[in-house]
This record gives structure tokens, C-alpha cells and sequence, in this order.
């Protein structure tokens, strides 16, 4: 606790920046992270390790590095600058590297996208990297228009080695342009950069076994290399820490039973290192994790190999052609980062495009049209309000009950009362809901009441989380008391999550509506409780959403025109993506999906004249607060 006081309680004054014109983004950010308390350093390192793209991703950094015994380790982050393909050409790259995983597995070349090195790794200090991005841009700028296109490409095969090389004469107009950035980036960033001097190529696979290199050899003669491809200067990062690590994503949650484990979180990445792997015993390995820094020891089963293109953070890419792709890329970069996490450039499988089509389209809010003549059917899902054990940790409970078991609250965001406290309520895996999670409930509430939005039916899962916010959201709605929830378990969430070997003991509707909580206690479910299976699979998970999403529009079809669900992050997803016709995502991507759903995350899907569902805006705007940290005046203020 005492070093997660330590960060915010320093304050430290704001520095005006000497050169005003330089504040660009990077710059103003710097600022507001320095206004709100940061130390330099490490706004600094949260700024580029979250690439420079926001406050908001900065911040959440650091909160989540708040133990991170290397915060303020100097160490800077490695850069290498590529050739990244995009266009056509880029498809057929994309549908190598998948159908080369497919039918061989995982060769070395899996572990990055397809791209062309220009330059070795460099190392640049944090506070140079924004006058780096700038080298980057002006050099690209310079050589607008004098980029060689077509680049001509050649299969080339060894044993166990396959790659397209750019044909001498072009590649040696390319090493020059990256002998340019290396100037410019010395001048202005003050870094020593390397430009390749060997032959410069694309690799298609390497270090796979010898009786894989004729298939190989087959889908990488498929490729037709004289398609156009608009070729993109990236400049992407990664911890030089974890360079010759190996890379791992977490599956499944896990909570700590000993000191000397790491606590897992799903979608989070772990960097663990074959020497460490001896040391330990049977199915544990030693790693650290990307986005706490805490390291420790976890079962080998819950994580799964990743790529090592996945943890690195993306720095700007930019287009020789024209201003208009170069403008389009920009946009096309700022929406990626709008919907994914810095850590999901996963091109393992797919390239740019296809990470638009296959992670962000769901996402994708397209608009209501404003001439539509009856009122159409709308499906609104939500993400239910903030819960207690996230905010006071998993041992919640014993700060808020007294010697003699009674609740007392020990903070002002602990409620006045649980629904149904004392007798055997499972608290400790259905956690209830903060006042602030109320709050959020009511306020989404409200605005919907301002939209004139009315609800005709509420369907919930049976955590008591999600019951209690559909009931604050009904307060908000001033509807409580006259719309009653239905608490239908099959939107509970993918009981994978559970930690665990059963699932909670949820508060029955009876016992809800006696704790006054608007629910309809004659429902009966479409999935009972019992129908639930702990540790189901990923396809169990998505079909049963789906089906249960149908069951509920089929009830209330020809009844009422709005329908919410309130249930957990993933159901924003597993409710709406089949229902608009659309195939699910793989389990990776899903996750990745999930992790972007923030408290009360709210979308809708609305019925088409052909009977289709189609995912548009919301009718009330998105809700985004800051965290509040813990606070004891006896630590902070009365120092010895
Ligand atoms: C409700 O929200 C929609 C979408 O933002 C907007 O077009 C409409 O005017 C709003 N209605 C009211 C009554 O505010
Ligand atoms: C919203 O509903 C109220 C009450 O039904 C009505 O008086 C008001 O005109 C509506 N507002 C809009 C913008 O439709
Ligand atoms: C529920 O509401 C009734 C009537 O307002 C009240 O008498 C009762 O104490 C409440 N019960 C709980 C558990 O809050």
C-alpha cells in the first residue's frame, strides 16, 4: 500500500515547456499527466509505453504499474523501424501466414507480421521519442512521391528458410531512405539507428522443420508478389527486458494461493525465459506480467504461447504515396487505437485490413437512420456497475463486517446495507455493486429517461451485480417498482471465468425482491441454473448467449419495442455478434473485445426492415470517470 500512496501523493510542480511550437500531442499530454501529479519519469515511460496516444491510456498505465518494481528504471524501450505491406499484397500475406500456421504450425516468422527490417533495434530515451516519431515523419515526408513502386519481389528457398527479396537495385533506393531516418533521427532524437546492410526482404517462414519446406514452398509460390501494395514506415517498440523471452497470454484467470505468485488476468501477456523455466517445478513457470510489471510464479495451463509482435506498442506509421493514404492510414491507425488495445496489433493471423474487419467491426457503430418510419425493435446490452471486491480487493468482506459478523461499512463507497446480508449468501464470488456503481447505474438511467427512451422488458443475469444495476438503472428511469427484472441465468458469463470448481450460489429472485429489488419473481428462465456447466467451452459460451438473445427477442416480440439486458462485459459481444449474422470471434479476439467494455459499456442493436440486427448509436452518450485511489490520512499526513 505504502508504494501505491507513493505515487500520488507526490506532487510535482508543472515545468513549462522551454519550446512552446514543439508541444504537439506528446508534449500536452506530458503536461496534464505533470498537472495531475506524476512524477516526469513516469509519465514519460507511460506516455510511450502506451505509444503517445492518450491521457486516459497513460494513466491507466501507471495505475496498473503501481508496483512495478522497475517504474523508475531508466531503461529505455528498443525501437526498430519496417516496411509494413498494405493493399492487396497485404491480403495475400495475411492469407499465407494463416493457412502456413494451419497446415504447419508455427514456424519463427509467426512471430511477426509481415514487414520488411530496414534497421536493426535502437534504444532511445522516453523523453526522445516524440522528436523520433518526428525524424520518422519528415523523412517520409522528404521521400514523398520518390518511393520506388512496385517493389519487385523475389521467392527465394533454402532449406529452412523462405522469403520474397527486393531485387538488388530498388532495395539499395530503400537502404537509403533508412540511412535518411538515421540521420534525422541522430540530428533530432539524438539516437544511433543501424540501417540494414544485408539484403533486404520479406520473410515468409524460418526455422521450420525440413518436411514442412515443400508445402510451405507451395502456398508461398501462391502469392502473387506483382500486386500493387501501398508499403508504410512503421515504427514500433518493445521492453528490451523481455527481448529474447518467450511470450505468453493469459487464458484464464488465477488468483494467487502463495506469496510468490503472479495473479492472472485474461488477455494480459506474460514474458517468461527458458532459463527460469528449469528452475521451477512441474507445470509452473516464472514470468511478469506486461501490464502490472509484477513477477511470479503460475500454472503452465493457464496461458497460452502468443506472438512476440503482440506486446509491442505501435508508434506511427506513415505512407510514401500521397498526402490522401497517408491521411487515410493516420485515421485508420487512430480508429485502431480507438477500439483495440496497444497490445492487440496481432497480425499472426491477419494483417491491417483484416484486423478491421475481424476485431473491430463489432464495435463499429454505424447510424440510425433518422427517416425510419415505425419505430423499430432495439436490443440495448449493458455492462453492469463497479463491484466491490474490484475496488476493496478480493478480502472485501472482512473490511466491512464486524467482530460480530454485522456489515459495517469502512468507506463512503461500501453501501449502507448488502440485499440479504448474514445467513450463507456467497458474496465472496457474487460480489454486490459500490455506491459508485449505483451511481453509474442511475446516471445511465437518467439519460435514457432524458432521451425519452423507454424499456418495455429487462432481462438480467442472476449476479447480483447486474441485478442491482438494472434496478438503479430502472431508479434512474423512475420506473423501479413498475417494470420487474427477469433474472434469467443464461446470461450469466462464460463460466470459464469463474475461479474455482463451482459456480456462485446466487441470491434467488424470492430473496431479490425481498431485498426490494425490482424483480419478477414468477419469470421462468429459458436456462435454468442447473443447465449451467462449470469450465464450459468457448463455442458452448457463444451459442447458449445466442440462443438465450433469441428466446428473449421471441418473447417479447409484438409486447414492446426496447429490450436492455444487463449482464457482464462479454455479453455486449456474445449477445449482438451472431444476432447480426456475423461468425464468432476466435476465443483470442473475443477477450481482447471484452477487455475494451468499460463499467455500464452500453450498445444497441436494432431490428432492420429485412429482420436483420445491426449494431447503431446509442441514444445517450458514453459515461468515462477517473479512478480514486485509497486514502489514509494517519499514512500520508502524519509522517514521522
Ligand atoms: C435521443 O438520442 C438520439 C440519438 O442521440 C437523438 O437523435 C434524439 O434526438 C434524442 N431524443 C431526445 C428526446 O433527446
Ligand atoms: C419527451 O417526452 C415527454 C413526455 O412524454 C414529452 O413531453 C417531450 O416532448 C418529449 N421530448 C421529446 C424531445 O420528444
Ligand atoms: C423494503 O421496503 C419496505 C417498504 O418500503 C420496507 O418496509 C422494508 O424494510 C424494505 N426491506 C429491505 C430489506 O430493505
Amino acid at each position: 500500500m505504502a508504494a501505491k500512496e507513493d505515487i500520488y501523493s507526490k506532487i510535482i510542480p508543472r515545468r513549462l515547456r522551454p519550446n512552446r511550437q514543439n508541444a504537439v500531442k506528446h508534449g500536452s499530454h506530458l503536461d496534464v499527466l505533470l498537472l495531475m501529479g506524476f512524477p516526469h519519469n513516469r509519465a514519460l515511460k507511460a506516455l510511450v509505453s502506451t505509444g503517445g496516444r492518450n491521457v486516459q491510456l497513460a494513466c491507466d498505465w501507471l495505475f496498473s504499474h503501481v508496483d512495478d518494481p522497475f517504474l523508475d528504471d531508466p531503461l529505455p524501450r528498443e525501437y526498430v523501424l519496417y516496411l509494413r505491406p498494405s493493399g492487396p499484397l497485404q491480403n495475400q500475406l495475411s492469407h499465407f501466414w494463416q493457412q502456413s500456421r494451419l497446415t504447419c504450425g508455427k514456424n519463427k516468422a509467426h512471430n511477426i507480421f509481415p514487414h520488411i527490417t530496414l534497421c536493426q533495434f535502437f534504444m532511445c530515451a522516453d523523453s526522445k521519442v516524440e522528436a523520433l516519431c518526428g525524424a520518422l515523419q519528415s523523412t517520409v515526408n522528404q521521400w514523398r512521391g520518390r518511393f520506388p513502386s512496385p517493389l519487385p519481389l523475389e521467392l527465394y528457398t533454402s532449406s529452412n528458410f523462405i522469403g520474397l527479396f527486393v531485387e538488388e537495385q530498388i532495395a539499395e533506393t530503400l537502404k537509403k531512405f533508412a540511412f535518411d531516418f538515421a540521420a534525422e533521427a541522430a540530428t533530432k532524437a539524438d539516437v544511433q539507428v543501424e540501417p540494414h546492410k544485408k539484403q533486404l526482404h520479406v520473410t515468409l517462414a524460418y526455422n521450420f522443420p525440413s518436411s514442412h519446406l515443400a508445402s510451405l514452398e507451395k502456398l508461398a509460390r501462391g502469392i502473387e508478389v506483382k500486386l500493387s501494395c501501398d508499403w508504410l514506415a512503421v515504427l514500433f517498440s518493445r521492453d528490451v527486458r523481455f527481448a529474447n523471452h518467450e511470450t505468453l497470454k493469459v487464458m484464464y484467470p488465477y488468483i494467487p494461493q502463495n506469496e510468490d505468485e503472479l495473479e492472472l488476468v485474461p488477455g494480459d501477456f506474460i514474458f517468461t525465459s527458458p532459463v527460469e523455466h528449469m528452475s521451477t517445478s512441474e507445470g509452473w513457470v516464472y514470468g511478469t506480467s506486461l501490464s502490472t510489471g509484477l513477477s511470479g510464479l503460475l500454472p503452465e495451463n493457464y496461458v497460452s504461447r502468443a506472438d512476440e509482435c503482440d506486446t509491442w506498442v505501435f508508434h506511427g506509421s506513415h505512407s510514401f504515396f500521397s498526402a490522401l493514404p497517408s491521411e487515410k492510414s493516420n485515421k485508420e491507425s487512430r480508429t485502431l487505437d480507438g477500439l483495440l488495445s496497444i497490445q492487440c496489433l496481432d497480425n499472426s493471423k491477419a494483417g491491417d485490413s483484416s484486423i478491421m474487419n475481424v476485431v473491430c467491426q463489432p464495435m463499429q457503430v454505424l447510424r440510425v437512420n433518422s427517416h425510419s418510419q415505425s419505430p423499430k425493435r432495439t436490443l440495448f446490452v449493458c455492462r453492469h456497475g463497479e463491484r466491490m471486491d474490484v475496488v476493496f480487493g478480493k478480502h472485501w468482506l472482512s473490511q466491512c463486517s464486524d467482530a460480530k459478523g454485522r456489515y459495517v461499512r469502512s468507506n463512503l463507497n461500501m453501501p449502507p446495507s448488502l440485499p440479504a446480508w448474514g445467513g450463507n449468501r456467497d458474496y465472496d464470488m457474487d460480489a454486490p455493486i459500490t455506491v459508485f456503481g449505483a451511481i453509474q447505474a442511475r446516471t445511465v438511467g437518467e439519460a435514457l429517461l432524458e432521451n425519452n427512451t423507454t424499456i418495455d422488458f429487462v432481462y438480467c443475469s442472476p449476479s447480483l451485480r447486474c441485478v442491482q444495476t438494472a434496478h438503479e438503472i430502472l431508479k434512474g428511469m423512475k420506473r423501479e417498482g413498475k417494470l420487474r427484472i427477469r433474472v434469467e441465468p443464461g446470461l450469466f458469463e462464460w463460466t470459464k471465468w469463474v475461479s474455482g470448481n463451482s459456480l456462485p450460489a446466487w441470491i434467488s429472485p424470492i430473496g431479490l425482491a425481498a431485498a426490494n429489488l425490482s424483480v419478477d419473481t414468477t419469470y421462468k428462465p429459458h436456462i435454468s441454473i442447473t443447465k449451467l456447466n462449470v469450465s464450459e467451452s468457448y463455442d458452448t459460451y457463444m451459442s447458449r448467449s445466442y440462443r438465450v438473445t433469441k428466446d428473449i427477442l421471441a418473447d417479447c416480440k409484438n409486447k414492446g419495442n426496447n429490450i436492455l439486458i444487463v449482464a457482464h462485459a462479454s455479453s455486449l459481444e456474445a449477445c449482438t455478434r451472431q444476432l447480426q449474422g456475423l461468425t464468432p470471434h476466435n476465443a483470442k479476439e473475443f477477450v481482447q473485445v471484452v477487455r475494451k467494455i468499460p463499467y455500464l459499456g452500453l450498445c444497441a442493436c436494432e431490428e432492420q426492415d429485412t429482420g436483420a440486427w445491426q449494431l447503431v448509436d446509442p441514444p445517450i452518450l458514453p459515461l468515462t470517470h477517473g479512478p480514486n485511489h485509497s486514502f489514509s490520512w494517519r499514512e500520508t499526513l502524519q509522517q514521522e
